[in-house]
């Protein structure tokens, strides 16, 4: 393995305060970055991804309303409001208007609320991969991102601000983008030793 593919693994978090939020985004390296998160594997590859990518000040600042709104209300219900991860996810919500640019991942179709584990992994599952391949390009290209899907909770309202028929189509996360401000270090995990097993579960 390269030297840089093993520093765009281990480096490529969520960057909430490290976005440079005064530099645009050149739309053709987030077309780059999209072309290389579309190779990724899908489901039967039907490549049933749909990415808008938002950086009209209007569109964002729409979509940022309901961002905020929906942030408050996570963080009321949880334990976080004190904590860094609450700091930084809340100084994000404050400014995602000002994100040089979003990228909103969709996938086609909805599922029914009897969907079963195995449709709902291979239909959110069709997604993630080509969108942590855009996270890893667009990180090899010095550009920072934050995955977020807490505007879920306002999905239909998001569906109605930019035209997405919402009975069709899913959205399934945001992800802000801009440049970095400062290299990320890489980020804190658990030893990998405690979350795997061989052969049998052996946890509770
Ligand atoms: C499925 C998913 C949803 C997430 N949603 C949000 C979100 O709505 N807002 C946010 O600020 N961060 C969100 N995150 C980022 C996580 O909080 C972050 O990955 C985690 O805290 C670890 O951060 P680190 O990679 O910088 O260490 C999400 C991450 C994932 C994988």
């Amino acid at each position: 393995m390269t030297d840089s593919l093993h520093e765009v693994l281990t480096t490529t978090r969520t960057v909430r305060r490290g976005l440079d939020f005064s530099r645009p985004v050149d739309p053709a390296l987030l077309m780059e970055c999209l072309d290389l998160a579309c190779h990724a594997p899908n489901g039967a590859n039907r490549q049933n991804w749909r990415f808008l990518l938002l950086d009209d000040p209007a569109v964002k600042a729409g979509v940022a309303e309901h961002y905020r709104r929906a942030f408050r209300e996570y963080l009321a219900g949880s334990d976080l409001a004190d904590t860094p991860m609450g700091r930084s996810g809340t100084a994000l919500a404050e400014r995602l208007h000002e994100a040089p640019a979003l990228v909103l991942a969709c996938q086609l179709g909805r599922l029914g609320p009897d969907a079963l584990p195995a449709k709902q992994s291979s239909f959110f599952g069709s997604v993630y991969p080509a969108l942590w391949g855009f996270m890893l390009a667009a990180r090899g290209r010095g550009l920072g991102t934050a995955l977020t899907t807490v505007h879920l909770a306002y999905e239909r309202e998001v569906a109605q601000l930019l035209g997405i028929p919402y009975d069709r189509v899913t959205q399934v996360a945001l992800v802000v983008v801009g440049h970095l401000s400062s290299p990320p270090k890489p980020p804190k995990r658990g030893p990998v030793a405690d979350v795997i097993a061989h052969n049998t579960w052996r946890w509770e």
